[in-house]
């Protein structure tokens, strides 16, 4: 029989708590929670296991009391940190959240080097770099979610405009999770159709600015904190794509080494996952409208990481 696949979840917040329950509902994976607050890892476990007896299905679930329990995860994902605030930027959040994850990272280092990382933790970009810095890791362990929920939040925008074919819109986002990040309307279509012959120019524009503040819209609207549902189930999504070696393509940040003309810099590009993490970048033929935002894009996150590297790791 095939072991159990061991998922960690580091950060049992908003954005962790909901991804522990989507994927306690839905896999069979074993799932450990961590968070620096035990009694709310303890209750969310608590409550979580509860609810998976309301039905026949029972999921193993456990806290994470020290991090020798980290030991045999196949992944791990860090939804750890603090969220924005009502007039932040993604950005603000640079130097308390590397700290964050540096902590961690030597927790994982010491006990479960083997396994892949997924990051959510914002600013996104600089958090996997941060990660691959603190850990030493391969680049194709470690990778960050932020396009698979830009993507969504696209489709969501553009299914506003046709009101027809949910589930059928594909519209993918590139480049950093920030305020410049790519979405790519001439990639995007609905069930193969393209998107420019469905919409005029004027409503995609509208699309792809909605997309950019797609987060800031929910975070104002929330006055405390920020979206976890679809950032939740993107993660899942991600998460799963992995653990079942799928060959899925889903935008993903990760360490660019030449791809798209970038070295030691990490972005979002469609990738390939698998039980390895990244197996393949693929390298789309951006026009070059599309590279210039890309470029402005990469280059915001080449600032954070030049932060980063001046004012913070030793
Ligand atoms: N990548 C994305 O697309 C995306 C989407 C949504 C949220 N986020 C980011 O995810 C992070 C979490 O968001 P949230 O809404 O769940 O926040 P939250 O405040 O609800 O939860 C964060 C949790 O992290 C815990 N924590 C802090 N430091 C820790 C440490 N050293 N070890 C273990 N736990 C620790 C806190 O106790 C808290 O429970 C934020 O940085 C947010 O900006 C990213």
């Amino acid at each position: 029989m095939e072991r159990v696949k061991k998922v960690g979840i580091i950060g049992a917040g908003h954005v962790g708590s909901t991804l522990a329950y989507i994927l306690s509902a839905n896999t069979p994976y074993e799932i450990v929670l961590q968070d620096k607050d035990k009694d709310r890892a303890r209750g969310m476990l608590l409550d979580m296991f509860q609810a998976s007896c309301v039905g026949p299905k029972f999921t193993k679930l456990g806290v994470i009391a020290d991090p020798k329990d980290l030991k045999g995860c196949d992944l791990i994902v860090i939804a750890a940190g603090s969220p924005r605030l009502p007039g932040m930027s993604r950005n603000d959040l640079l130097f308390a959240n590397a700290k964050v994850i540096s902590e961690i990272c030597k927790d994982i280092k010491e006990n479960s080097p083997e396994a892949i990382l997924l990051l959510v933790t914002n600013p996104l970009d600089a958090m996997v770099y941060t990660a691959l810095r603190e850990t030493g890791f391969k680049h194709k362990q470690i990778l960050g979610m932020a396009g698979v929920l830009d993507s969504a939040r696209m489709a969501s925008f553009i299914y506003e405009k046709l009101k027809c074919a949910p589930g059928q819109i594909v519209a993918p986002v590139m480049g950093g999770h920030g305020d410049d990040m790519v979405p790519l309307a001439r990639f995007s279509s609905v069930n193969g159709v393209p998107l420019n012959e469905l919409l005029s120019q004027e409503e995609i524009q509208e699309v792809i600015e909605r997309t950019k503040n797609a987060g800031a819209e929910i975070v104002s609207c929330l006055k405390k904190g920020s979206a976890y549902f679809a950032p939740a189930r993107a993660t899942a999504e991600m998460v799963i794509a992995i653990m079942s070696d799928s060959r899925k393509i889903l935008p993903s940040a990760v360490y660019l080494n030449g791809e798209y003309g970038y070295k030691d810099v990490v972005g979002g590009v469609p990738v390939e996952l698998g039980i390895n993490g990244v197996e393949r970048i693929v390298e789309l033929q951006l026009n070059q409208e599309e590279k210039a935002h890309f470029d402005r894009s990469i280059q915001s996150v080449e600032a954070l990481i030049n932060e980063l590297k001046t004012n913070y790791f030793k």
